[in-house]
């Protein structure tokens, strides 16, 4: 939809009374997301399952921050937060999981549902809940956290840099979830047109919860870097694409 290769430098000021949505935003990537909208003035609700979890990371962020119940994968939880949210600009589909398992004959079809639930319909739904208040925005923007993981193009270059083996950042159900998550932006951007800037971000990896045990990663603030300039596109921004964390165009 666009060939930019990579995202302007300059991160757009969000006009006053900015309203934002971050699933999973009670810990990791979504959490620092989370804070770095906080500084920039945006209006920022946390989307925790655990809205005991969501409550403490709202009192760490500091008094601003809203917090609502959000299970992505629960209908009736996506429904009631449409209505309590009402008015939304930014909507950052950071909610993940990661279930496990290896490759082909090392994932159960029960690990994919969990991936799939959680990264492919979770988001699904959530997008579509709050699409008639993104559209009432003057400036709709969504960012899907996906994956370098899930990116087609890297998994079958010659040297693919997710080593099997290691199983670093996940195994089949983890990663094609976030293959599919690319096809969902690409096919939403696509439907909504120029309107809406619709991109998907490759985090890198990070220390977080979802890799919890393993010794690698880096500062999800850093990632979260990478969320907010799409968060925050200007409306001749790039749509339909997905985005390193560093503001580099990443292929499907
Ligand atoms: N860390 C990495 O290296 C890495 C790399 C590539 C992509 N990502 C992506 O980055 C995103 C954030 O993950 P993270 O690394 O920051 O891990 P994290 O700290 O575990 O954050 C994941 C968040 O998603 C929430 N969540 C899980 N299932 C949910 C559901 N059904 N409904 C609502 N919220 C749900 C979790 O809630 P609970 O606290 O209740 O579990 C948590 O708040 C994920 O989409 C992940 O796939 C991460």
């Amino acid at each position: 939809m666009n060939q930019i290769e990579r995202l302007p430098a300059e991160i757009r000021s969000p006009e006053p009374g900015s309203v934002a949505l971050v699933t999973g935003g009670n810990s990791g990537i979504g959490f620092a997301v989370a804070q770095q909208l906080l500084d920039r003035g945006v209006t920022v609700w946390i989307g925790a399952r655990d809205i005991g979890k969501g409550q403490r990371a709202a009192k760490e962020l500091g008094s601003t921050a809203r917090v609502v119940r959000l299970d992505v994968t629960d209908p009736s939880s996506v429904a009631t937060a449409v209505e309590l949210i009402g008015e939304l600009d930014i909507l950052v589909n950071n909610a993940g999981v990661n279930p496990g398992g290896e490759d082909l004959t090392g994932t159960t079809i029960e690990q994919l549902r969990t991936a799939y639930e959680t990264n492919v319909f979770g988001l699904i739904a959530v997008t579509q809940g709050f699409l008639p208040a993104l559209r009432r925005s003057a400036h709709p923007r969504i960012v899907n956290v996906s994956s370098g993981t899930g990116s087609l193009t890297w998994n079958s270059s010659p040297n693919p840099q997710f080593d099997w083996e290691q199983v670093q950042g996940g195994g089949l159900a983890y990663r094609s979830s976030k293959t599919a998550v690319n096809a969902v932006t690409l096919l939403t951007a696509q439907s909504l047109g120029e309107g809406f800037k619709v991109n998907a971000l490759a985090p890198g990896l990070r220390r977080t919860n979802l890799i919890a045990g393993m010794s690698v990663g880096g500062d999800p603030a850093e990632a979260a870097t990478g969320a907010v300039r799409l968060a925050l596109l200007p409306d001749d921004g790039p749509t339909g694409a997905l985005w390193s964390w560093d503001g580099s165009r990443a292929p499907w």
